[in-house]
């Protein structure tokens, strides 16, 4: 969808027609401001009704042209004046701003947020010079085809948000998945990053180490249900390569089934909506949607420096960058040790083997914050926590009645056994710092 937008400045083909000459009110503006309107007449001509390149002089003439007509839209909006080449020059300009953005050249919430500034200055000149752009003045200007880039534009924000707005209401509640499915979703992740350093995170992780896959049988017909959607992180070697490379992910994602992705932050708007330091964060998470089941990848990036990895830094021009204590690794302040994710294990994930960290308890710590792993052994079941968040039809459902049995943890031995075995990673190492604590939960009266 992005792609299409992107204009292309390419070169005039065919004859001028010999009547493409300026009004008399384009004429006299021109003067009164010192602008080359006959020189935008040409170029925009070029770049609006044909289909090759500007070359490199001319888009050094036309850039600053754009602008400075731009400048003095309200003097042009007349139609004694000259307002077709504002709508001709905004469109262009809005154009490049939406290539700017399609391309990932805005790394940060204040550069998105001055584009988008921008855009809404631009689309409020569009509309008003399309008021006053005459049908005699605009066989003369492209003004049909400045109208058809801006709607190209237009449409192509208009359904980024409508992506966004379907995502919150379509995903407030977690829809069931199978094993299956979400062992599916795991497949199609390590196919769309062929080529990248991944690793599943938080839910993901720990049903991997703990079972092998989604959800894990235990005594009396109790299953442990771990994740309900996909979580990993990918290391990227920058934000713009990654810009460039997340389209190929979408594209492989979409022929496997899947609807499309959009960005997001891993930094709660909600925590900075007044602080300028928002301004700076990158859009490092990319979310993935499909339907039928309806289902979330939740895909967060990082970058490495040294020996360390981090989701957010900031920078500010002048005085420095530094790593925030937020993002997707607020757990353990905004970074992680480079030696917690390589030299990479394996993790079983059903008939898959998919890619885990060295020291996964120390990327859960880093990504799961809120989660205190010291008081709550990440090797069993949450009972207390499953209680609050689940719901349960029957006071005899062995959650209820039972809580986590010695049994149950028998069960959770053996199966880390098997999984050392057939040489996957697994919870052995945390069940042995496990055992000191008391791992039953009291049932619920
Ligand atoms: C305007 O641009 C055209 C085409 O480049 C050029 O021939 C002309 O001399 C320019 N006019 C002025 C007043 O600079
Ligand atoms: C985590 O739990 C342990 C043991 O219950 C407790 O001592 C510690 O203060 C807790 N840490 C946090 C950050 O709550």
């Amino acid at each position: 969808m992005w792609q299409m937008m992107a204009i292309s400045f390419f070169i005039f083909s065919y004859a001028w027609p010999v009547d493409a000459v300026l009004s008399a009110g384009c004429i006299s503006a021109a003067e009164q401001y010192q602008l080359n309107l006959t020189q935008l007449l040409m170029l925009s001509r070029r770049v609006l009704l044909s289909k090759k390149d500007l070359d490199y002089h001319e888009r050094a003439r036309f850039g600053p042209l754009l602008d400075a007509v731009f400048r003095h839209r309200e003097d042009l909006l007349l139609p004694e004046d000259c307002p077709c080449a504002v709508l001709v020059a905004s469109s262009v300009l809005i154009g490049l701003e939406a290539t700017h953005i399609a391309s990932g050249d805005h790394n940060t919430n204040m550069e998105h947020t001055k584009a988008f500034h921008r855009m809404a200055l631009l689309q409020k000149a569009i509309k008003k010079s399309s008021e006053t752009c005459s049908m005699s003045e605009a066989r003369v200007w492209p003004a049909v085809q400045a109208l058809d880039v801006f709607g190209d534009t237009y449409s192509a924000m208009i359904e980024r948000m409508q992506n966004l707005q379907q995502w919150m209401m379509d995903f407030q509640e977690e829809a069931p998945i199978t094993d299956e499915q979400h062992i599916q979703a795991l497949a199609d992740a390590a196919f769309a990053l062929e080529g990248f350093e991944w690793w599943p995170c938080r839910g993901t992780l720990i049903a991997l180490l703990r079972h092998g896959k989604r959800s894990g049988r235990l005594s009396n017909d109790k299953v442990d249900v771990v994740d309900h959607d996909v979580d990993i992180m990918v290391g990227i070697a920058s934000h713009e390569d990654w810009i460039r490379k997340r389209f190929g992910v979408q594209d492989r994602l979409v022929e496997r089934g899947w609807s499309h992705c959009f960005e997001r932050y891993s930094v709660a708007i909600e925590r900075h909506s007044n602080d300028k330091e928002f301004l700076l964060v990158r859009g490092d998470l990319f979310l993935c949607v499909r339907y039928n089941p309806q289902f979330t990848l939740d895909i967060g990036t990082y970058l490495t420096e040294g020996s360390i990895a981090y989701a957010q830094k900031y920078c500010i021009p002048g005085s420095g960058c530094w790593l925030p204590h937020d993002g997707s690794l607020r757990g353990s302040h905004g970074r992680l040790r480079i030696s917690a994710i390589r030299p990479q294990g394996l993790c079983k994930a059903g008939p898959l083997s998919v890619p885990c960290p060295r020291k996964p308890l120390e990327t859960l710590q880093a990504t799961m914050f809120g989660v205190n792993f010291t008081r709550h052994c990440v090797a069993l079941p949450d009972v207390a926590r499953r209680l609050e968040r689940d719901h349960y039809d029957s006071d005899r459902d062995p959650w209820l009645s039972e809580g986590l049995t010695q049994e149950d943890v028998d069960i959770l031995w053996q199966r880390a056994a098997d999984l050392d075995k057939e040489g996957y990673m697994s919870m052995t190492p945390y069940l042995r710092g496990c055992s000191s604590l008391r791992y039953a939960t009291t049932p619920l009266p």
